[in-house]
């Protein structure tokens, strides 16, 4: 039996921080849907012709550091907005979902189009500043040269995008539980993502 959990939202909202704790806690595998946009967006980068770059990705290119740029990321919103490119990513991401075992799957159409029928649904916000502060502290400890206003604008540019585009936009699911992180800690915001989990589950 599959038991599947869709986390969604937009970026550094700690949808990716909560996805791996609750995957560890519940002995689940977990996906970071966003990996395979930002690895075709790097292709991308590179002159691959983004479908193509779609297509033929491999395990091997979700690897690497480079990959968590902002140039990188703001590659993988845009080429995120190609229908194409999203069928071509839409049947890895459905058989990880269906795995025995349990899975949790984070990115920004999961819970909509992805796996619509996922037994839970998380979609996971914060304020922009809060992101961008999260964000701006995440790659400068990294060593990348960003400034926090260069790192808001960034986030807004692809917030945006990622929120009007026609294909898969982000929004919430209707039956998704909605956990607002401005004000919590990352312990407090797992806690309650396990807590959704466990009602689930216990409600069979
Ligand atoms: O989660 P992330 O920041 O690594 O995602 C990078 C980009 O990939 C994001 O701005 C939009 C796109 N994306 C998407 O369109 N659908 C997903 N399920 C995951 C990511």
């Amino acid at each position: 039996m599959s038991f599947t959990v869709a986390i969604d939202g937009p970026a550094a909202s700690g949808k990716g921080t909560i996805s791996r704790a609750v995957a560890d806690h519940f002995g689940f595998a977990h996906l970071d849907t966003g990996l395979l946009y930002r690895a075709v967006g790097r292709k991308v980068l590179d002159g691959v012709d983004p479908v193509q770059a779609a297509k033929a990705l491999q395990a091997e290119d979700l690897q690497g550091d480079d990959l968590r740029t902002s140039k990188v990321a703001q590659a993988a919103s845009k080429v995120a907005v190609i229908p194409e490119v999203r069928q071509a990513l839409l049947d890895f991401q459905r058989a990880f979902a269906m795995r025995s075992g349990g899975a949790v799957l984070d990115g920004r159409d999961i819970g909509t189009v992805i796996c619509p029928g996922a037994q839970v649904k998380l979609f996971v916000t914060a304020s922009d500043a809060v992101r961008a502060e999260r964000r701006y502290l995440e790659l400068s400890t990294k060593g990348q040269d960003v400034t926090r206003d260069g790192v808001l604008e960034d986030l807004r540019a692809r917030d945006k995008r990622d929120r009007e585009r026609d294909a898969a936009p982000l929004v919430a699911a209707e039956d998704a539980v909605v956990l607002d992180t401005s004000e919590m800690s990352i312990d407090e915001a797992v806690a309650k993502a396990v807590a959704v989990i466990e009602a689930r589950i216990a409600a069979g």
